[in-house]
């Protein structure tokens, strides 16, 4: 394997000495990210594994954090043997009138103020926005919106229930900008909603994974607020607040007739709060619930620091202790919540990261 890139120190940015607007944050061999690696394919792999990312097709406006950019797709089809690859844009409404005007039109990220004037009434494309269809082979954008989604916007992260074969999924600031309006539902085979509720956030949150087992969808909450006002002075749609709790939101899959309240909720209950010391869990991975206790299980990556530089204290050194760890949580969904740690447990589980960054077996 070769050695990571080493970038020009000499220069401004580091670009071999000349300038760019480019984040530094989107140079993998700029963190000790390997380039290359060699090696056989195994014949007996056959399949196409997608890689979807945020991939500015313009330089970001300055400031923005990493999670800002264009919609890309990239198709690696692997079959005997052998690797080949497509990648394609997401045609979004947002590219088209970028690459229409050869310029860069969107400023902030979810900031429509920071918006060229042209452009503040046009849509997204990211969590904060609904999805385009996307043809599997061709990578063709075909359509807006194909399930006619109940609110307005959908996660970056829905996930598919193993047992039933739907598709769960959450919109958050659902009713527009900074509202702390939550929407769950599924899509069925189909593609029709189903089981659609709406809940409210305890405060306008950044809410960006799940967990869900056959009972529950547990709504994971990072510690940044969202601010209206903000924005409008022309600052950051998120604000990182240290103040705040780990904070999982849990609510009932299904709700009507055949499905009774949660023991011990009552049938006007439409959701419980849990909390924990103030953390950021970036992503969930497995969940499942006890079989017998009926406590939710789940784990997670646990983050220690503000994921977005740009979006904390600027006084702050960007990043500071990048101190992280992979958890289990076991909440009891039969206990109140409401203060930190009621009705939830932390622990490490059979598993953890290794300082190899490998899953190692206890
Ligand atoms: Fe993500």
């Amino acid at each position: 394997m070769l050695p990571p890139f080493q970038p020009d120190p000499k220069g401004p940015n580091g670009f071999f000495g000349l300038p760019s607007t480019w984040s530094h944050i989107l140079n993998p061999f700029e963190n000790g990210v390997l380039g290359r690696f060699e090696g056989e394919i195994p014949k007996q792999l056959d399949g196409t594994f997608y890689r979807i990312m945020v991939d500015p097709f313009y330089p970001l406006a300055p400031v923005n954090p990493v999670i800002e950019g264009d919609g890309n797709i990239c198709a690696l089809r692997i079959c005997n043997g052998r690797v080949s690859l497509k990648t394609r844009y997401v045609n979004t409404e947002r590219q088209r009138l970028e690459r229409q005007a050869s310029a860069r039109l969107f400023g902030l990220y979810r900031n429509p103020f920071s918006h060229h004037p042209c452009v503040r009434a046009a849509v997204d494309s990211t969590e904060s926005a609904l999805p385009y269809a996307v043809d599997p082979d061709t990578l063709e954008t075909l359509s807006y919106d194909p399930f006619a989604s109940p609110s307005k916007t959908f996660s970056a992260h829905p996930k598919v229930d193993p047992f039933t074969n739907e598709l769960v999924v959450f919109g958050y600031e659902a009713k527009g900008l900074g509202t702390p309006d939550i929407v769950v539902y599924v899509l069925d085979a189909v593609r029709a909603v189903r089981e659609e509720q709406w809940l409210r956030a305890p405060w306008p949150a950044f809410i960006h994974d799940c967990a869900i087992t056959p009972s529950f969808i547990v709504l994971v909450l990072w510690p940044y607020d969202a601010s209206v006002e903000k924005m409008k002075a022309g600052g950051q749609h998120w604000t990182y607040n240290t103040s705040r709790p780990a904070t999982f939101l849990v609510t009932p899959r299904r709700r009507g007739p055949n499905s009774p309240p949660p023991k011990g909720w009552a049938p006007e209950e439409t959701h419980r709060t849990y909390h924990w010391d103030h953390t950021l869990l970036l992503h969930t991975a497995g969940s499942w619930e006890d079989p017998t206790t009926g406590a939710i299980c789940f784990e997670s990556s646990r983050m220690f620091y503000n994921v977005f530089p740009e979006l904390g204290d600027p006084t702050e050194t960007p990043f500071g202790d990048m101190h992280a760890d992979y958890v289990r949580w076991t909440i009891d969904p039969s206990q109140p919540g409401g203060t930190v740690g009621e009705g939830l447990r932390m622990g490490y589980g059979e598993v953890k990261v290794s300082g190899r960054g490998a899953l190692d077996e206890e």
